[in-house]
């Protein structure tokens, strides 16, 4: 590994993270520590406090005061300012945060994070245009007499965001960025993998001007502070990503107060090329469909049908490409690929390597733990299986490592009935160069967004969510925005 010393994050000086509460650092209130490691070396990196629902507590008791003290009365412009300076405070501040998120999550520093400046800051000033663009409506009645009938909007109150750490650093602007936007305050949970570049950015915020207590971060398991955030009375929303199985967890603790949720859950996404689309595009566009963020993205397009015709000479492509994509250590200038988040994952992801072939997928590359220099990290190979059929328990479950299941088809039809055959719906992607064949497809396909001739492009005025069991509710756009606000009409005789 590199020697990083020079620009070591002087935040990690003391390793002992507590929580972060009212705008200041606090012990947690049964005190302890879980330790989150440097995925690359497997070493550990730091000491997160282990929040549990009495700090919880706390947290929204801080964020209800905020509410309904001075922020209450920030005007949109003054919101809006707010954003801004913070924008300028992570472009400053830049180095520092994605060197932290590289060391926890190990997503390549120069391969990934660096170039993602622009994308962040388009994004906060994107939210940072939507404190000023929140309006209610006249609405002409048909009542008799002379009454007047508003639509007033409000900010719903306290949201809870449980972030995962797959992208800590860019996912937690989609809970923050609409917060500060509509009037809202939070408390995050961030995942115990990756904690160290949300609880910098809640620093940062404050001294950006963000009042203390509109955003707080209670570190500590999904069980205990997580589990508590979701099942708390006065939380009024929760916005959440991650797996399925949790989504569910969180939609029976919402039940307690109604809570409104987002939710953004598990994937199997399909990626489909036709034998019209233009390879020299689509073999890169599907490969790091799959290997991005070494396989750990939501909507990874991790099923990939392929047209009979050239099914042999993409998959040749394909494993091609993976080969060349350089995996190693996330701190070094052309790394590509980092390592997966965790044992546990590393565990996951080489299961589902074993299980294709017991059910008759091909090995045709990849497929192996890296050993020598990275043996101390969780460093997965880019990985293709051919033969796959639909069925196979790799092209039905979320394996979010860098696997790619190739299922070949013949017709248009069969493409759509296969790629919607899965009980998911959150990406999809088509190449082809023939416009009926993308109109059918862009019509078709059962999922939230449907990529053609690209594969993972964001914006946030567009926006992004699921379908089926990939969960509810839009994340970006005004529609993410309306989910922040409490609607409510009024009368007047
Ligand atoms: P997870 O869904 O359990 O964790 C995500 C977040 O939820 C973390 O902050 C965690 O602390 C919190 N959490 C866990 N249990 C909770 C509960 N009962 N109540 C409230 N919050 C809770 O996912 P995990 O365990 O990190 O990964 C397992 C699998 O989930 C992965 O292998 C992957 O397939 C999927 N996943 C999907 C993500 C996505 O972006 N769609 C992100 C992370 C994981
Ligand atoms: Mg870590």
């Amino acid at each position: 590994m590199n020697n990083i010393s020079s620009d070591y994050p002087a935040f990690l000086a003391n390793p002992e993270k507590q929580i972060f509460i009212d705008g200041q650092w606090v012990a947690p209130l049964e005190g302890g520590f879980i330790p989150t490691h440097n995925p690359a070396t497997g070493e550990v990196l730091a000491q997160l406090a282990r929040g549990r629902a009495a700090d919880v507590d706390r947290a929204v008791i801080s964020a209800r005061r905020a509410f309904e003290g001075p922020w209450s009365r920030f005007t949109p412009a003054q919101r809006q300012q707010v954003i801004m300076r913070f924008v300028e405070l992570l472009e400053r501040h830049y180095e520092e945060l994605t060197m932290l998120e590289s060391l926890d999550m190990g997503a390549p520093l120069h391969g990934r994070l660096r170039p993602a400046k622009g994308g962040f800051v388009q994004t906060l000033l994107y939210y940072a245009s939507q404190a000023r663009s929140i309006h209610g409506e006249t609405i002409p009645n048909s009542l008799p007499g002379n009454v007047t009938t508003l639509i007033l909007k409000a900010p719903v109150g306290v949201v809870g965001g449980i972030i995962p750490w797959n992208a800590p650093l860019f996912g937690q602007f989609n809970v923050i960025g609409p917060v500060l936007a509509t009037g809202c305050t939070a408390v995050l949970k961030p995942a115990e993998d990756a904690s160290l570049s949300v609880l910098r950015t809640a620093e940062l915020l404050v001294e950006a001007g963000v009042p203390p207590g509109v955003v707080n971060v209670v570190t500590g398991l999904g069980s205990e502070a997580g589990a508590a955030l979701a099942a708390h009375r006065d939380v009024n929303r929760v916005a959440f990503t991650g797996s399925t199985a949790t989504g569910r967890e969180i939609i029976k603790a919402s039940a307690g107060n109604i809570k409104r949720l987002q939710l953004e859950l598990g994937g199997k996404s399909p990626d489909i090329v036709f034998a019209d689309a233009d390879l020299e595009r689509a073999v890169p566009g599907v490969a790091m469909g799959v290997y991005s963020n070494s396989g750990q993205i939501c909507f990874a397009g991790t099923r990939v049908f392929v047209q009979r015709s050239i099914y042999e000479q993409f998959i040749d492509g394909l494993a091609a490409y993976g080969r060349s994509l350089k995996v190693g250590d996330p701190l070094a200038v052309g790394t590509q690929l980092g390592p997966l988040i965790s044992q546990r994952q590393l565990d996951q992801v080489l299961g589902y390597v074993a299980k294709g072939p017991q059910e008759g997928a091909a090995l045709v590359s990849g497929g192996k733990r890296l050993g020598g220099p990275l043996a101390g990290g969780y460093f997965v190979e880019p990985t293709v299986f051919g033969n796959v059929t639909n069925t196979m328990t790799i092209a039905r479950e979320e394996i979010f490592g860098p696997v790619a299941s190739v299922i070949p088809f013949d017709t248009a039809d069969e493409a759509l009935t296969l790629a919607n055959a899965t009980d998911y719906g959150l990406g999809s992607g088509v190449w082809s160069s023939n416009l009926g064949t993308v109109m059918k497809m862009v019509h078709g396909i059962q999922a939230g967004t449907v990529w053609v001739n690209c594969y993972g492009l964001l914006d946030p005025a567009v926006g992004f969510g699921g379908w089926k069991q990939s969960g509810y509710g839009w994340k970006g756009g005004t529609a993410q925005i309306e989910g922040y606000l409490a609607q409510k009409a009024a009368y007047i005789a």
